[in-house]
């Protein structure tokens, strides 16, 4: 009845991730997630997409290639049927059909106003589950349908933002909800834990807004993953870039129900 990953025993995990250049590292953290149990879900920002994207290239072009073991199977949304009997909103392929029936002459025609998922990165990642900002708007054409961030919400049971670029925690910070995992953190509530990991240019990291954004999303009960002082990808060298992947895997078993939490961050 969702685009949710198959029940499974394992901890249920939203992977959000944003326009940072950190984000490339997002698929080895969400298989180092999955080989600790986890059920992963990976809502990316439309910016993060693209470093994604670019990564598939990188792992496509090694030995490796992008697919690997621990597939985790989705359920396609139920097809629902509508008074008229008409098949309803949930199945991508019905939503990346572009067209549809006239009713006058039953001849297909393009379907206009109706937003078509990208199942690019599906392909590109196999092994990977990823829910965007299309499906979310795909899959609603009635009373009934899905609401993915409110599905996706009640699903989780801890929240990880890897990485948390300058422009989405601003926007957290001030309550913002303009794409579909912003929606999510709206609707997050103070009970389960929420990790953000913040990632970006040394000067943008120094700016006083950051600190000022970070402590209001500590101020939320939200828990931290330190950056790191490096040489970041622009040949800057200074505070800003995402922390270490087991770093992030670690916080987040940590904060899992029935975790025996050693301490509680800064990690
Ligand atoms: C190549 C490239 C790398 C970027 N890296 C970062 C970064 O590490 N941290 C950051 O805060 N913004 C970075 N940005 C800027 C964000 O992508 C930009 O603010 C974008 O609007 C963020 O959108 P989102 O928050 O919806 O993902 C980068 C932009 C480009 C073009």
């Amino acid at each position: 009845m969702s685009w949710l990953p198959a029940p499974s025993t394992g901890p249920r995990v939203i992977l959000g991730c944003t326009g940072s250049v950190a984000t490339i590292k997002v698929p080895e953290l969400a298989r180092k997630l999955q080989e600790r149990g986890a059920s992963v879900v990976i809502v990316p920002t439309e910016r993060a997409c693209h470093f994604l994207k670019c990564q598939a290239k990188v792992e496509m072009a090694s030995s490796r290639g992008p697919v690997r073991g621990g597939l985790v199977s989705f359920i396609k949304p139920e097809r629902k049927a509508t008074d008229n009997g008409e098949l309803r909103g949930s199945d991508s392929d019905d939503q990346n059909s572009s067209s549809d029936h006239c009713s006058q002459c039953g001849r297909r025609t393009p379907i206009r106003g109706r937003k078509q998922t990208d199942d690019t990165l599906k392909s590109l990642y196999p092994d990977l589950n990823f829910v965007l900002d299309s499906d979310e708007w795909a899959v609603w054409n009635g009373r009934g349908d899905p609401i993915l961030h409110i599905q996706l919400r009640d699903w989780a049971q801890v929240m990880v933002i890897a990485p948390l670029d300058a422009n989405t925690m601003a926007k957290l910070a001030q309550g913002l909800c303009d794409n579909l995992l912003t929606c999510i953190v709206r609707a997050w509530d103070s009970v389960r834990p929420l990790i953000f990991c913040p990632a970006m240019n040394t000067h943008m990291y120094k700016h006083p807004l950051t600190m000022r954004h970070t402590g209001i999303l500590k101020e939320l009960g939200y828990i931290e993953v330190c950056v790191m002082t490096k040489r970041l990808a622009c040949g800057d060298v200074g505070a800003g870039a995402m922390a270490e992947l087991d770093n992030i895997v670690n916080a987040v078993m940590q904060e899992l129900p029935g975790a025996h939490r050693v301490s509680h961050g800064p990690f």
